[in-house]
């Protein structure tokens, strides 16, 4: 049971002092009659609450898809470059955050959400949750492929195998993907660099087995959909064991 003001605030629609306000202007109806009381208690899983004659749903936890724009960071900080002024100002108040980092000039998926346990197990590196970029680089050699594809050793780490496909080896050695189960700063450009290429342009495509909806455009969102949250469900089991990992930490 929670308060119907907290209730209409944490649906993201309105802050808690606009809440109050439809509340006791009458604007409110709790199971098809008016409440003015924003201290009534109501239950969340049950109650049929509308504002201003539309239904308002009860969102404990939001999820969101970004495709995220080059020139954007991906922190809450306020930076004016921060992926966060994408969102309206009414989803920016339900305490929203990016779930892990993209460096400033990558695009592509980055999930947006206010549910920091599932968040932080997606990213804890035990949970080894896939993702996968597509790249522009300098002209990969199937021996570079190889290398990258058994693992790297990096100053601070050596990187798990993973997957490196080039979408025509014929023809184009400068295109491909790869899926990594890792979140290092700088992970693949860093990689790239160790094997002699480099990467030019990098572009997340998959996140937790949530593919990038093609018909967002750069800068544009949507909500995730129930079939995705359950994706992502089954990928958060929670941690057990103590995890001293290193989690994505800001890039830029
Ligand atoms: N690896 C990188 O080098 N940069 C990113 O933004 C993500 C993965």
């Amino acid at each position: 049971m929670i308060r119907l003001d907290k209730y209409l605030s944490d649906s993201g629609l309105f802050t808690r002092r606009e809440a109050s306000r439809l509340i006791r202007a009458g604007a409110v109806t709790v199971d098809g009659s008016p409440c003015r009381d924003p201290a009534q208690k109501i239950d969340e899983d049950a109650a049929d609450v509308t504002a201003n004659g539309r239904p308002v749903g009860y969102a404990r936890v939001r999820w969101f898809m970004l495709n995220k724009p080059a020139d954007t960071v991906s922190t809450t900080d306020g930076d004016p470059k921060s992926v966060m002024n994408l969102f309206p100002p009414e989803l920016r108040r339900i305490g929203l955050f990016p779930c892990g980092r993209l460096d400033i000039d990558t695009t592509g998926l980055l999930l947006i959400t206010n549910d920091g346990p599932t968040a932080h197990d997606l990213l804890s590196p035990k949970k080894h949750c896939e993702k996968e970029y597509r790249f522009t680089c300098l002209p990969l050699a199937d021996e570079q492929v190889r290398q990258l594809e058994e693992g790297i050793a990096l100053s601070d780490f050596t990187s798990k195998p993973c997957r490196v496909t080039l979408d025509d080896p014929a023809h184009d050695r400068e295109h491909g993907r790869i899926a990594v189960t890792e979140g290092k700063y700088h992970q693949i450009k860093r990689m790239f660099l160790a094997v002699g290429s480099e990467i030019l342009a990098l572009e997340r495509t998959v996140f937790a087995g949530i593919p990038l909806d093609p018909d967002l455009a750069p800068g544009e969102w949507r909500a995730l959909t129930p079939a995705e949250i359950e994706i992502l469900s089954q990928n958060h089991i929670p941690d057990t064991g103590d995890s001293h990992g290193h989690i994505e930490t800001t890039q830029r």
